[in-house]
């Protein structure tokens, strides 16, 4: 995610350079690693960019002295390539007469960066994005005029995009286009022309937004706008008048951060699984060929741990022990042996516990580190010597959601890697295991259409003192992270255990009314769950199961259920980590929010836990 502001406008002595950087700051939720500003300012492009937050950068005013009457600006949130002035957006062709701010991951923008640069033409960061200015500068050299330019360029780009797109010889208008990833635009009639990733870029300046579809393009005049497909044909569409705060627009009409993150799950999820990850492979061939293999985290990244682990095992017949991070050293007093490899899993990439269980492993015992991380640049990145991106974006409620779904997913790909290098998959099942994956996005798109069914749920039970979460195999990570969530943003008491282990001891606490959730996808431990919820609801327990929709034994047993809509297909079954965790992260949100609580700052926590 990052932010994006641009503006085009006929009224004279307007300050467009700081109205552009004020708009990149209403947007600094979306991303804030590095920033920049490009102007058409009488046939040439001013640009500024560079690492670091917006009010930083522009402390001399650096960002609000560049001169021009239009362009655009961009707040980026690093996925391809650290955060540094040359990976910061804008990017420019081979002339530096084409600007260009992207949101989004071009999939397949290696082969056209490698095709561009055998046509001649020169790089100058490590971004997906900076294929599209040199796209747009051969169709121009080819006749196109910039609109046509664009149109033809993003017909080649595979993945999200939106985009804006600004030429220094085309003085009157400039372009946006969109796929997957929001552009909106605001407009004052007759008069000024706004672009942002977010409706809060320009609320303050004109509450008249135009909402861009997948696959559409807009020249944007001074307060004209004209919308077409990318086929060129002219869309008819009226504006819409906003009427959210700022404080909801930065939400997205959202009640709260929280809310809004889990609605992205889906998108997320597709994203990493189509995330170009040249470290995947890297990533998968230092497990395989590691004699001890770890993996350790804190909290929700911890529970993610624990279901990439179960995967890696499943698929690829590794065996890894997994050590909470705060753990690591007293668990493994001085005996990590030789050629151990340490997999560590961090939203934010600072968690004391977590840098310093990976450091202690590296520098003491000389071990590989390979890092599952949501945020480029972080600590743990520096002392990694692999590192996946996750493509979750800014997750800016303190209780992790979107960030623990690409975590299991990204670790999913590594399993799936290392099973075809070891030959038990083939490339065709890998591929239908990828299938699938993205069929567990739209399969959280449709919990997501339902999810009054799980506000109801969480309505009945918000006020029930206490909750065990039970599940086997690899579900017992959402029995750990639904209870996390329930216990860290709604405040209830809930625990989670093996569903197993659950009679030696545990079940001593059920009484009348006690609520039992039992996650039961119809994978290999369905059966024995089965026994483990006839002894809870003997003793009087309240069953509340996620089960698939069409479950029919465990449902009869249940006093409620969560429906999972997935098809009867042992490939998406084998994927149930995050399909029958992501119903209870959004049951805990809808207690928290029943019984009064702010879900997006819990009390007693922080995002990002930075001492041991
Ligand atoms: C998130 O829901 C939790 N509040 C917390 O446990 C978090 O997962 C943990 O602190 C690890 O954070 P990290 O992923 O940034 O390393």
């Amino acid at each position: 995610m990052c932010g994006i502001f641009g503006l085009i406008t006929k009224k004279q002595d307007v300050p467009v350079a700081r109205l552009i950087r004020e708009g990149l700051q209403r947007l600094e939720y979306r991303g804030y690693d590095s920033a920049g500003v490009a102007l058409v300012n009488d046939g040439n492009i001013e640009l500024h960019k560079e690492k670091g937050k917006i009010v930083d950068i522009n402390k001399n005013g650096a960002l609000d002295n560049l001169k021009g009457n239009f362009g655009v600006g961009h707040t980026r949130w690093a996925t391809h390539g650290p955060p540094t002035a040359a990976n910061s957006h804008p990017h420019m062709d081979c002339k530096g007469e084409i600007a260009v701010v992207h949101n989004g991951i071009i999939e397949n923008f290696q082969e056209l960066r490698r095709k561009l640069t055998e046509r001649g033409h020169e790089f100058k960061s490590e971004t997906d994005t900076e294929v599209i200015p040199h796209l747009i500068e051969e169709r121009i050299a080819e006749g196109d005029d910039l609109k046509t330019a664009v149109m033809n360029a993003v017909k080649v780009l595979e993945g999200a995009f939106g985009i804006v797109v600004c030429h220094a010889h085309t003085p009157d208008y400039m372009v946006v286009a969109r796929r997957e990833s929001p552009l909106t635009i605001g407009i004052t009639p007759g008069e000024t022309t706004y672009c942002g990733s977010d409706i809060p870029a320009f609320l303050p300046l004109t509450r008249n937004a135009y909402i861009l579809d997948d696959d559409e393009i807009a020249i944007l005049k001074p307060g004209e706008v004209d919308i077409f497909t990318l086929d060129g044909e002219r869309v008819e569409r009226d504006y819409i008048t906003v009427q959210w705060s700022i404080d909801a627009a930065e939400k997205g009409g959202y009640d709260y951060f929280m809310h809004k993150e889990l609605h992205e799950v889906p998108q997320k999820v597709r994203e990493q699984v189509r995330m170009p990850q040249e470290n995947i492979d890297a990533f998968a061939r230092t497990i395989m060929e590691a004699e001890h293999v770890y993996i350790t985290a804190a909290g929700t990244a911890f529970y993610a741990c624990l279901a990439g682990k179960f995967q890696v095992t499943r698929f690829g017949k590794i065996y890894i022990q997994a050590i909470l991070c705060s753990e690591f050293r007293d668990a493994l007093e001085d005996a990590i042996p030789e050629n151990s490899v340490v997999i560590a899993v961090s939203q934010s990439g600072e968690t004391a516990d977590t840098v310093e269980a990976v450091r202690y492993a590296r520098e003491k015992f000389n071990a590989k580190v390979c890092s599952v991380v949501n945020v480029v640049g972080s600590s743990l990145t520096r002392y990694s010597d692999h590192v996946i991106i996750t493509t979750a974006g800014p997750e800016i409620a303190v209780a992790s959601q979107k960030a623990y779904n690409t975590q299991v997913t990204a670790l999913t790909m590594v399993a799936l890697r290392i099973a075809e290098l070891k030959g038990y998959l083939d490339k065709e099942e890998v591929q239908k295991y990828k299938q699938a994956a993205l069929k567990v996005a739209d399969v959280c798109d449709e919990i997501i259409e339902n999810e009054d069914h799980i506000k109801i749920l969480a309505e009945k039970y918000a006020k029930k003192p206490n909750f065990y979460f039970l599940a086997r195999g690899v579900s017992l990570a959402a029995a750990c992270e639904g209870a996390l969530k329930l216990k860290e943003i709604s405040y209830n008491h809930a625990e989670a255990y093996a569903a197993g282990e659950s009679k030696h001891g545990p079940i001593a606490l059920v009484e009348d009314g006690f609520p039992i959730v039992f996650i039961a996808p119809p994978d290999s431990t369905y059966d024995r769950l089965i026994g483990n919820v006839m002894e809870m609801k003997a003793r009087g327990g309240i069953i509340l199961s996620v089960v698939s929709k069409d479950d029919e034994k465990i449902k009869e047993l249940s006093d409620d259920i969560i429906p999972i809509p997935h098809d009867d297909d042992p490939y998406i079954i084998r994927l149930s980590a995050v399909m029958y965790v992501f119903p209870l992260q959004i049951l805990a949100y809808f207690a928290a929010v029943h019984n009064g609580f702010d879900p997006d700052k819990p009390r007693n926590l922080a995002k990002s836990v930075t001492v041991k």
